[in-house]
């Protein structure tokens, strides 16, 4: 196996990274505010890698990644986000002495697919790249996915960087090296673990997002509160008004405490044993409401948000929960624009859609519920009558 392509079983820790002077990790404050600039880093042996965060990094991604000893480059981008960021990252790419060339494909979730991964392929072999070429996906988390699985396979595996453009990719699909396309059987049903050499993160970029997609990767955020760390969950909801208002500075502090979370739970668990599953939170009711009404109805986020508040709801029903907590995460997510009730599915449908879910073990469906606000725990043999009561 090429070593690009091998997962990440190593990793063990996720840790600040030291400066380029050498010195600890406390960045130099950020003049428009107080959030740290030092990039993040992804503990995987030899593998590691930098997760930069913050405004300007795209403008900055020519010195950074000529530092990281790329020479040549090849973008892959979509027709929507390079009219915003492929000009300014091109700029960059010059200043650093970077060469680049760029592969447009088409938008949408209906590309990410064989077609596409061939284009991408058969552009790569006509622009004569060699393994030595880096693979940049500018873009959301359906260019990640497909530029990231045809760097895993150009050649058997060349170098890729992630400049991941909505918030979703940006705390998300950008970090824990999952890569891959859709099969007309499946979502996510053909991929590779490919890590990425460094993520790029601007939080300008977002500045350009419609406030629904925004509002999506805001579900995921405050999925990392509610699991793992209560104390980023209340500032969430000091914050919140803040971040829809996409405040630079804590958009920054939201996706770097979002990439931390994520990475120290990929590295304790990568191939999804035990805690990973944690990272469903709220994705199994999630899954059958997007299964439901049809995909692109709901945006991904909109539905995990829905399947949180349920996921509360039934913590709540067996005790694990106090009705103020469900209050409070329903509140937070109504905050985030988010919808906090689920369609009425009924309660045979709704069984039906989550028996088809990847997470069900043996027949029974795994939960993962709340034994606090900021603590999850994977739960299977939740009864019948309390979802009935539960569900819409
Ligand atoms: N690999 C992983 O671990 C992982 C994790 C979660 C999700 N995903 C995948 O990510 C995909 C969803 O990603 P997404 O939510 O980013 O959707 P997306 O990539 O489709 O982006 C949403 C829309 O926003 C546009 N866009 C992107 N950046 C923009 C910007 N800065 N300004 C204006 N428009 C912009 C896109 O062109 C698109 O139309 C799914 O395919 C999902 O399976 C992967
Ligand atoms: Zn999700």
């Amino acid at each position: 196996m090429e070593p690009q392509s091998r997962p990440m079983t190593e990793a063990r820790t996720m840790q600040p990274a030291r400066s380029p002077s050498g010195g600890e990790a406390a960045g130099p404050p950020d003049p428009a505010g107080n959030a740290d600039l030092s990039p993040l880093n992804v503990a995987l042996s030899e593998r590691s890698y930098p997760i930069h965060i913050g405004a300007g990094v795209l403008r900055r991604a020519g010195p950074l990644l000529a530092s990281l000893a790329v020479r040549d480059a090849v973008v892959v981008t979509n027709a929507t986000v390079a009219a915003h960021w492929q000009a300014p990252l091109m700029a960059s790419l010059a200043d650093g002495g970077v060469r680049a060339q760029v592969v447009t494909i088409p938008d949408g979730e209906a590309h990410k697919n064989w077609d596409t991964l061939q284009a991408v392929v058969t552009r790569l072999l006509e622009l004569r790249c060699e393994r030595s070429t880096t693979l940049i996906a500018l873009g959301g988390g359906v260019v990640g996915d497909v530029a990231g699985f045809a760097a895993a396979v150009y050649q058997r595996g060349m170098p890729f960087v992630q400049v991941p453009t909505t918030l979703l990719a940006q705390v998300d699909s950008s970090v824990g090296g999952k890569t891959g396309i859709n099969h007309p059987l499946g979502k996510n049903m053909v991929g590779a673990f490919h890590q990425p050499r460094a993520v790029l993160i601007d939080t300008d970029c977002l500045a350009t997002l419609p406030p629904r997609e925004l509002a999506a990767g805001l579900a995921e955020v405050i999925k990392y509160g509610a699991i793992r760390d209560a104390a980023f969950l209340a500032w969430l909801e000091a914050r919140m008004d803040a971040l829809v208002a996409r405040t630079p500075a804590d958009l920054a502090h939201a996706i770097r405490e979002s990439c931390r979370i994520k990475a120290e739970i990929v590295a304790a668990d990568e191939r999804e044993q035990g805690e990973r599953a944690l990272l469903n939170f709220g994705h199994t009711f999630g899954h059958a409401i997007e299964n439901a009404l049809g995909y692109g109805q709901w945006l991904h986020g909109e539905a995990v948000a829905a399947g949180m508040v349920v996921a509360a709801d039934v913590s709540r029903r067996l005790g694990r929960i106090g009705e103020a907590d469900v209050a409070r995460l329903a509140a937070l997510v109504a905050r985030a624009g988010l919808p906090t009730t689920s369609p009425a599915l009924g309660f045979e449908r709704w069984m039906a859609l989550m028996g088809r879910d990847k997470k069900v073990v043996g027949g029974t469906i795994r939960f993962v519920l709340l034994d606090a606000l900021g603590r999850a725990a994977v739960t299977a043999g939740v009864p019948d009558a309390v979802l009935r009561d539960a569900l819409p």
